[in-house]
């Protein structure tokens, strides 16, 4: 069995100064093993060199018995904030960065490009450069500035994917600040559950997979955040409450065999929470690594759940990837 993690990030260990405006992020390197991305004279995320070096990753892997890792973006990248023509070069320029990376492991480590969202048009382009030059996928970020998956832009670029038959991964990003979200890392321990349970939202009632069709692969980091508790919650708002009436063909219930979501919930109730409600055929492993608010162990949650049977544990390691990157795991 070939055990693949859909859901690990990668900082490359530098790149040129970035086009566009406003703070762009920079790399500060810290020691040889560290460094911290900067957002002009703020200190974002200290990153080790688990985040570009594949022999590092590689041990790593081993170490757990992961076989294959999707590499996607750090979603600080995706600079879907700047002009589209900016957007486009620096997704670009990271999107060769991670070639060179996953170079390293052919096979082993399979990358993932980003897109300038904000620009159609561009991200279309940027999207058909980036398979031609090797890329497996794509990661979005759930929302362009106040735009939703539902946002015709971003539809017609699902469809797009959903026509060149590459899979899409939609990572949160970009939460909403508020003092009240200062403490106690909120916007990402709240925050990122909410904006990927928005995202679904946008995709049931908004009516998204009523546009595009079954072919297309997509798949949300975080067992797909506050979704699949509240699906009760939403089919009832769908029965029961005009504003929500009529924006989609079916409650949100009715769409989840048109979408995947990964393992990263940490608790084996979660995790059946996600089986029971999604079906095993539905749930990926993925683990956030390297970064520390992810599965440290990566797949325990998965190989220690006892509610398991074998073949859906081997589905949720490994086939459900398979079937994800186009039975090309
Ligand atoms: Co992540």
């Amino acid at each position: 069995m070939t055990v693949v993690d859909v859901h690990t990030h990668y900082v490359p260990a530098g790149w040129p100064e970035l086009p566009g405006v406003g703070p762009r992020p920079t790399l500060r390197v810290d020691s040889p093993r560290t460094a911290t991305i900067m957002l002009g004279e703020r200190p974002f995320r200290t990153v080790t060199d688990t985040a570009w070096n594949a022999d590092v990753r590689l041990r790593d892997m081993a170490e757990h018995g992961v076989d294959r890792q999707v590499l996607s973006p750090t979603p600080v990248f995706f600079s879907y904030d700047q002009p589209g023509d900016a957007a486009a070069a620096i997704s670009a320029i990271f999107n060769d960065l991670a070639l060179d990376i996953a170079a390293q492991a052919p096979g082993r480590l399979i990358p993932f490009c980003q897109v300038p969202l904000q620009d159609t048009d561009a991200a279309c382009r940027e999207l058909e450069r980036a398979v031609a030059a090797g890329h497996r996928g794509v990661e979005i970020g759930n929302h362009v500035g106040d735009r939703d998956l539902d946002d015709a832009g971003v539809v017609t670029f699902l469809q797009h994917a959903a026509a060149l038959d590459v899979p899409v991964f939609v990572h949160p990003w970009d939460m909403p600040s508020a003092p009240r979200l200062g403490r106690w890392m909120a916007q990402w321990l709240v925050g990122m559950p909410a904006e990927t349970h928005l995202s679904l939202l946008a995709m049931t009632l908004g009516g998204v997979f009523d546009r595009v069709g079954p072919q297309l692969r997509i798949c949300f980091a975080h067992g797909g955040g506050s979704f699949p508790f509240w699906i009760g919650r939403m089919d009832n708002a769908w029965r029961e409450r005009h504003d929500v009436v009529g924006g989609s063909q079916l409650p949100p219930s009715g769409y989840v065999d048109r979408f995947s979501v990964d393992s990263v919930v940490f608790d084996e109730r979660a995790l059946r929470l996600l089986v029971d409600t999604m079906g095993a055929e539905r749930v990926l492993l993925g683990t956030d690594y390297p970064y520390p608010l992810g599965e440290q162990e990566p797949g325990a949650v998965i190989r220690k759940a006892g509610f398991l049977s074998d073949d859906q544990r081997a589905l949720m390691l490994s086939g459900n990837a398979d079937r994800f990157l186009g039975g090309k795991a």
